[in-house]
C-alpha cells in the first residue's frame, strides 16, 4: 500500500495540473470588437440588449401598417402585399425575443393577416378599405390583451409616405 501511495498522489497533481491548463484558454478567452465587449457573455449580453424588447418591432409594425394603407388608396398591390409580408415577419422576430407576447397576437396573425393578403390578392380597393377597420381593431385587441390599450392604433388621415404609384 505504501509504495502504491506517491504514485496516487502524482497521478492526483497530474489531474489538477490537466484540470488548471484545460481551463486557461477559457478565462484568457478573449474577442476582438469595438463596443460588443471582449467576453463572449459581455458579447451575447450587449446583442440582447441592442436588439430591444417588443416597441422596436412595433414601431416598425406601425411604420408599415401607415404604408400598407396608402398602398391600398394607390392600388399597389405589390406594395401592399410587400409590407403586409413584412409585418408578419416583424411580429414573427418579435416573439423569438418576448414570446409571451404570441398568445395575445393569434387573432391578428391567422385571422387578420391572412384575411389581408386574400383581399391584397383581389385587388379589390373597396373590399381592402372595409377590411382596414377590421385589421385595425385587430391591432387594438392585442394592445387590450396585453395592456395597453392607452395605445389606440387609428387609420392614418394624413399621409406621410414618400413611396407613390
Ligand atoms: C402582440 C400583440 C400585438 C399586436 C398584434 C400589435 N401590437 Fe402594437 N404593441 C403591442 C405591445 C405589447 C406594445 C407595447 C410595446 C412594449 O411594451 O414594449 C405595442 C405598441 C405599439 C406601438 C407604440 C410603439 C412605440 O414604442 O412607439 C405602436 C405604434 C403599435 N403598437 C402599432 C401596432 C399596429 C399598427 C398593429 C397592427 C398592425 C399592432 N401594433 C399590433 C402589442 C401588439
Amino acid at each position: 500500500m505504501r509504495k502504491i501511495a506517491p504514485f496516487i498522489f502524482i497521478l492526483f497533481c497530474t489531474g489538477l495540473i490537466f484540470q488548471a491548463c484545460n481551463n486557461t484558454p477559457q478565462e484568457k478567452e478573449s474577442y476582438e470588437a469595438e463596443w460588443l465587449g471582449e467576453t463572449q457573455q459581455e458579447i451575447i449580453n450587449t446583442i440582447e440588449d441592442q436588439f430591444q424588447g417588443f416597441s422596436r418591432t412595433m414601431v416598425e409594425v406601425g411604420y408599415r401598417y401607415q404604408e400598407l394603407y396608402w398602398a391600398g388608396q394607390d392600388q399597389n398591390w405589390e406594395y401592399a402585399e410587400y409590407q403586409r409580408e413584412h409585418i408578419e415577419e416583424a411580429l414573427e422576430s418579435g416573439f423569438v425575443r418576448r414570446p409571451e407576447r404570441e398568445t395575445s397576437s393569434q387573432q391578428f396573425m391567422s385571422v387578420a393577416l391572412p384575411e389581408m393578403e386574400k383581399i391584397i390578392e383581389e385587388g379589390n380597393k373597396e373590399k381592402f378599405l372595409q377590411n382596414f377597420t377590421r385589421f385595425t381593431a385587430s391591432c387594438n385587441t392585442c394592445h387590450a390583451m396585453e395592456e395597453v390599450a392607452f395605445m389606440v392604433v387609428k387609420i392614418p388621415e394624413k399621409r406621410n409616405t414618400i413611396i407613390y404609384f
